[in-house]
């Protein structure tokens, strides 16, 4: 038995071998390559935008706010490393309308020339109950996160298809992974993104494109201080679990990964267990990551165990409080 297990291993390692010069991409070269960001202007994507232009990159900054815009680019300059890099800025809600991106994109394409990188930056979160939730906000979180990666995607694929390169990249969750309380709008809208990759990933890989998809846990960004207003205890209890993200580090790891052209992108220990409990039908990108995934999974999934038993005990006590306020408060 064990034995069979130990050739199986072996098997599997030399076919992973025989097949990796066909899934291992040449890195991408960012001195003097076309990087768009979109959600650019702030956040994790602005530290994306600078660790690129740190390597001789040049950037265009996709985002809606035109002050925030020029601060962002000022900001980036900085870290200029020849006198022959530009910012560009474009202000542009990606989510609305689609001719509107692709008209934008194609602006960038005429100053900068064809996009070798596109980052899909933009985002934003909501926590509360699904009943708390406004319904409106189902569609806003659909439209921001996932329509507009979809259209900036879908306005840079064709150029990328035609010069055999290019790599784009999906900025999702961990809630992209696993949903969680008070993630009925926010989750969903992650999640899609993994779809999209999947699929697109399969459809580009023989013209030489890409994918990434980034799983970053809580970064300490204004959009995170934003939600966590709105956060409900249970949220905010249960994502105390993971410690929160510098945007810098998350930049880093994102953006050597789309450089590597790896499919998965993860920070932090949780992160690689995610990433690994929630890899299924992923595409792989080197032997030792499809190794650490078999090996891995059922220990992954057995701590995943404790991990959820702990987060429904942290919503049931939240319940069962909020059952004696209000029992206190009717006997008052
Ligand atoms: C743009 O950002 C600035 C600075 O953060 C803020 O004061 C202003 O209200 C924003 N404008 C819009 C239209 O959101
Ligand atoms: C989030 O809100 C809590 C209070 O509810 C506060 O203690 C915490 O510092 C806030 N975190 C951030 C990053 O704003
Ligand atoms: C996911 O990406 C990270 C690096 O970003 C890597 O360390 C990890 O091994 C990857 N996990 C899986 C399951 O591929």
């Amino acid at each position: 038995m064990l034995l069979l297990a130990a050739a199986f291993i072996v098997a599997f390692v030399l076919l992973l071998y025989m097949v990796s010069p066909l899934i291992s991409p040449s890195p991408l070269k960012l001195a003097g390559a076309h990087v768009v960001v979109t959600g650019g202007s702030s956040g994790i994507g602005k530290c994306i935008a600078i660790e690129c232009f740190k390597c001789g990159a040049f950037i265009t900054l996709v985002a809606r706010n035109e002050s925030k815009l020029v601060q962002a680019k000022k900001e980036i300059e900085k870290y200029a490393i020849n006198e022959k890099q530009v910012v560009i800025c474009i202000s542009v809600d990606v989510s609305k309308d689609y001719r509107q991106v692709e008209n934008v994109i194609k602006q960038a394409q005429e100053k900068l020339g064809p996009v070798d990188m596109l980052v899909n930056c933009a985002g934003m979160a909501i926590a509360g109950t699904f009943e708390e939730i406004e319904i409106g906000q189902f569609t806003r979180l659909m439209e921001v996160n996932y329509l507009g990666s979809v259209y900036a995607s879908r306005a840079v694929i064709s150029t990328m298809k035609e010069r055999r390169m290019g790599r784009v990249v999906f900025v999702s969750s961990q809630a992209g992974q696993l949903g969680l309380f008070g993630y009925t709008a926010y989750s969903p809208s992650k999640f899609a993104l993994r779809g999209l990759a999947e699929a697109l990933q399969m459809e580009v890989k023989p013209y030489n494109v890409y994918i990434t998809v980034a799983y970053p846990p809580d970064t300490d960004t204004p959009g995170f201080a934003e939600e966590n207003k709105s956060k409900p205890l249970e949220t905010k209890l249960i994502s105390e679990s993971s410690s929160l993200c510098q945007p810098e580090q998350v930049a880093k790891v994102i953006v050597k990964d789309a450089i590597q052209g790896n499919f998965n992108s993860s920070v932090g220990s949780d992160g690689y267990m995610l990433s690994s409990l929630t890899c299924g039908m992923s595409p792989v990108t080197t032997i030792t990551e499809g190794l650490q995934q078999v090996v891995t999974m059922g220990l992954f999934r057995t701590i995943a165990l404790f991990y959820l038993g702990s987060f429904d005990s942290i919503v049931r006590r939240c319940m069962m409080q909020k059952q004696n306020c209000e029992q206190a408060s009717k006997t008052d």
